[in-house]
């Protein structure tokens, strides 16, 4: 058992007390971030003549030794120590001996480990934001390649109207998009130091927290040393946008789950994402997109967790806030694993272009287009939508579709209809002549995509 702390006490911790408050076991994910921060600390204290400039160089070098022993695998984080910094401030004065012991000067572990939470969901957020960027570059490749490739549009799972496969990608094009301005929202708002707030009251020891702000690439210090240490909001933010990732994620998912059914048949999952069945032979599941789906459970669990924790606790810093890392670190890596599997599985997929087609034609998804052709021709549209409601009550009658139906049926319900209406409910016609901003026509589908691209181009 090697702690930072002792002094006071007359009895060794119970061994049990011990392994139920120590968080080596998951904050050592963050010692890159716990060292990066005590350099900035270092390099500061040296500014301000709190250490002398050999003092600073030492650490320096310990501290930069210990991330590329550990990096390298040479140097092993162990359950000796009670959390990260017990480790490297241990680790560090074993090899620079007692100038080592001033590395803790007007720093406490509660604004330390703010800070390395800080930094550690910065970093993730990039990384995050990585992720869903080459998802939207995937899904851009298909919406460019699929502007004329006509699909059902579905309302309450029926069909609707016709639209594009590009359409219909291309709306979860704008639900990832939004996901990337929320991470940079949070990183936005989050990105003020609270290194210098000390345990909750700041410190007697001129520190200059702007400086070491600056170091570590944070717009500004933290205003208020108790909020610094007790802040987590960002933890509860970021978790919210993952939620939210994972929400898109599995409503894409559920749609990939439904086209590669057999009912379906409009896609089918590459062989290097799917799996079979231990029984029966014929099968190829699409556990990728079910396990996606699934997870989600466990990232919204997370943020519910944690607004929990958060909900009751006094100022400033308590224990209790060390529960926050093992769940957000879950979800962070939950979510990292998902958005990669997922954009492998959309950009390896195949639409069957046929299918989609074929049922886009069946199903009355030119209906509206019929009522509008009475329309133009001078119908109101509410008696409009009652004759072509009769119509395809003709249809099913007589099992064929408005395309196919005899004009005699046509005009036997309304005269107005002529040889034009084929043209007029064409799937062609149909898709193409949505041309207002937003809608599946493909001249202003190309104009959106030719935005998207753009927008990738400069995000
Ligand atoms: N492991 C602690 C956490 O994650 C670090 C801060 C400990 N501070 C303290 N006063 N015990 O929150």
């Amino acid at each position: 058992m090697a702690q930072l702390w002792g002094g006071r006490f007359t009895k060794e911790t119970d061994k049990l007390v011990y392994n139920f408050n120590a968080s080596i076991s998951f904050d050592q994910k963050f010692y890159e971030q716990d060292i990066r921060g005590s350099m900035a600390h270092v390099e500061m204290l040296a500014k301000q003549g709190i250490l002398t400039a050999e003092e600073k160089d030492k650490i320096m070098e310990g501290l930069g030794s210990i991330m590329e022993d550990v990096k390298e695998g040479r140097l092993a984080i162990t359950s000796e120590y009670e959390d990260i910094h017990s480790f490297v401030e241990a680790n560090l004065i074993q090899r620079v001996g007692d100038a080592g012991k001033k590395l803790h000067t007007g720093r406490s572990r509660n604004d330390q480990v703010a800070l390395d939470m800080k930094l550690y969901v910065r970093d993730e957020i990039d990384a995050i934001d990585g992720e869903v960027k080459d998802l939207l570059k995937a899904l851009l490749k298909i919406m460019e390649g699929n502007v004329q490739t006509w699909m059902p549009g579905f309302t309450h799972l029926q069909k609707a109207q016709p639209v594009t496969l590009a359409h219909h990608i291309g709306a979860y094009f704008e639900m990832f998009r939004r996901d990337r301005g929320r991470l940079m929202d949070i990183r936005k708002r989050m990105n003020t130091c609270p290194l210098g707030a000390g345990a909750l009251a700041g410190t007697t020891y001129p520190l200059d927290r702007a400086y070491t702000a600056q170091l570590l690439g944070f717009d500004e210090p933290t205003r208020n040393s108790m909020d610094s240490v007790s802040d987590r909001d960002y933890v509860i933010e970021l978790l919210s946008a993952l939620s939210m990732i994972m929400m898109h994620l599995s409503r894409f998912s559920e749609e990939i789950i439904m086209w590669n059914s057999n009912e379906y048949q409009f896609v089918e999952i590459d062989d290097a994402y799917s799996t079979g069945s231990s029984i029966m032979p014929q099968k190829k599941n699409p556990d990728i997109a079910e396990l996606v789906r699934g997870k989600t459970g466990r990232v919204y669990g997370a943020l519910m967790s944690i607004l929990t924790t958060m909900k009751g606790i006094p100022l400033a810093y308590n224990k209790d806030m060390q529960e926050d890392k093992e769940l957000t670190f879950d979800a962070i890596d939950t979510v990292k694993g998902c958005l990669a599997l997922f954009t492998g599985m959309v950009s390896t997929m195949e639409f069957k272009k046929d299918n989609m087609e074929a049922s886009a034609k069946n199903g009355f998804t030119n209906a509206t287009d019929a009522a509008d052709y009475l329309v133009n021709h001078g119908v109101p549209f509410r008696d409009a939508h009652g004759i072509v409601g009769q119509l395809v009550l003709k249809c099913i009658e007589l099992g064929t579709s408005l395309d196919h139906l005899p004009l005699a049926e046509y005009q036997a319900i309304s005269p107005v209809f002529q040889e034009d209406i084929y043209q007029a409910v064409s799937m062609k016609t149909c898709v193409e002549k949505r041309t207002t901003y937003g809608a599946p026509g493909p001249e202003v589908m190309r104009q959106v995509i030719q935005e998207n691209k753009k927008y990738l181009e400069e995000n």
